[in-house]
């Protein structure tokens, strides 16, 4: 069965051909980065059009990769949820369109689902059940993944997501968009005991991330007590205070900061690991690029004897192949949406708020 997966939660444009969950026929993403670049952020109405631009190109040049026609494709999948409304409104109102058009089955696909599942794309021996850990832009979320639809969510950050962190740092180090690249880049030659920054972990048994502490760690650090985030976040490009700080200087507070993160990551992930008592341990989500990340978790998953399910960069960013392939699964067991499907700018997977803790 050959499905197009399309997902533009946010600010990527993304379609994909998977065959039976699993063989990637093709693959294209178009990431926005230079557009939201001299914002230092994904500005909303700026990745809406472009998808709007950019969606349909993107679907064709997937169809010529895998040199396939519409009238090859099995069903259409579409993340729906979470990401920002008017860009998912984007890939859904296309997914639609095509659906009806070409009388497939539209299958509904919730993001995070995806990312867990990126991990066990192309994968011969079974991933699940297994734990998930998800750091993305927008999620720090650990679930306990019993099949490739079944997650139980376990932890999630209470505040900042773990790439909110990186990117907001990196704006403040004034490193550049998207900030998480440029702070793996630096931290490579900074010494990761350089600045002591705090690892919040809450207190037992509550498996839930917290990283605005350290954001502010690092900003106090650079400017001072008195300093102050402006509204939205993000210091004004003339103000940064990373303009007075030298490259080494900045390598070190980079893998200071990076060195925190991970110290977090890894202990509250190995604990789930610890509780259920899984043989398998599967990373998604844009921060899984991280080379110190991946380097850690790998020492963590041998040293207690697990399995680490691993993908390859480009399938841990936003991508339409974990799309198209955890829609495999949902047509199996029947899961075909209707045309009244809607998007959700928050994803049922997350924990409701008030958060537990
Ligand atoms: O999964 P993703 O592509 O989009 C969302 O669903 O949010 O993740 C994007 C996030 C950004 O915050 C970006 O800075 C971060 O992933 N990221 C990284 C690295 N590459 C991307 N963070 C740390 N180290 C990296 N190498
Ligand atoms: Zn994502």
């Amino acid at each position: 069965m050959l499905i197009l997966g399309i997902e533009t939660s946010c600010d990527e444009t993304a379609a994909a051909l998977v065959e039976n969950g699993s063989r990637i026929h093709a693959s294209v993403v178009r990431s926005q980065d230079t557009l939201h670049a001299p914002y230092r952020g994904v500005v909303p109405e700026i990745a809406s059009r472009a998808h709007l631009s950019d969606l349909l190109p993107i679907v064709e040049q997937a169809l010529g990769q895998a040199d396939a026609t519409l009238d090859d494709v099995d069903a259409i999948a579409v993340a729906h949820t979470p990401g920002l409304i008017g860009s998912l409104l984007i890939g859904l109102t296309t997914a639609k369109c095509l659906a009806w058009l070409l009388e497939r089955p539209l299958l509904a696909v919730n993001h995070l689902e995806a990312h867990i599942y990126a991990a066990a794309l192309g994968r011969q021996e079974p991933l699940f059940p297994c734990v998930s850990l998800i750091v993305s832009g927008g999620h720090t979320s650990l679930f306990y993944s019993a099949d490739a639809v079944t997650h139980e969510l376990l932890g999630a950050t209470i505040d900042d997501a773990a790439g909110e962190a990186f990117d907001k740092v990196a704006a403040i180090l004034e490193l550049g968009y998207p900030g998480g690249p440029a702070i793996d880049r630096a931290a490579q030659s900074g010494n990761p005991s350089a600045v002591a920054l705090p690892r919040t972990l809450l207190p037992p048994p509550s498996l839930d991330f917290s990283f605005s502490g350290i954001k502010t760690a690092v900003l106090y650090h650079c400017w001072g007590q008195d300093a102050r985030l402006p509204a939205g976040g993000m210091p004004r490009p003339d103000t940064a205070p990373g303009l007075a700080l030298s490259p080494s200087q900045k390598a070190d507070i980079a893998a200071s900061f990076q060195e925190a993160v991970v110290d977090v990551l890894v202990q509250r992930t190995m604990e789930a690991v610890r509780r259920r008592q899984v043989k398998r341990l599967a990373i998604g989500g844009g921060v899984a690029c991280n080379r110190r990340l991946r380097q850690r978790l790998g020492e963590a998953a041998s040293e207690t004897g697990i399995e680490l399910a691993l993908p390859p960069p480009a399938l841990c960013l936003d991508n339409a192949a974990m799309v198209a392939g955890i829609a495999y699964h949902h047509h199996c067991r029947g899961k075909v949406a209707t045309l009244d499907l809607d998007a959700l700018a928050r994803t049922p997977l997350s924990r409701a708020s008030p958060p537990r803790r």
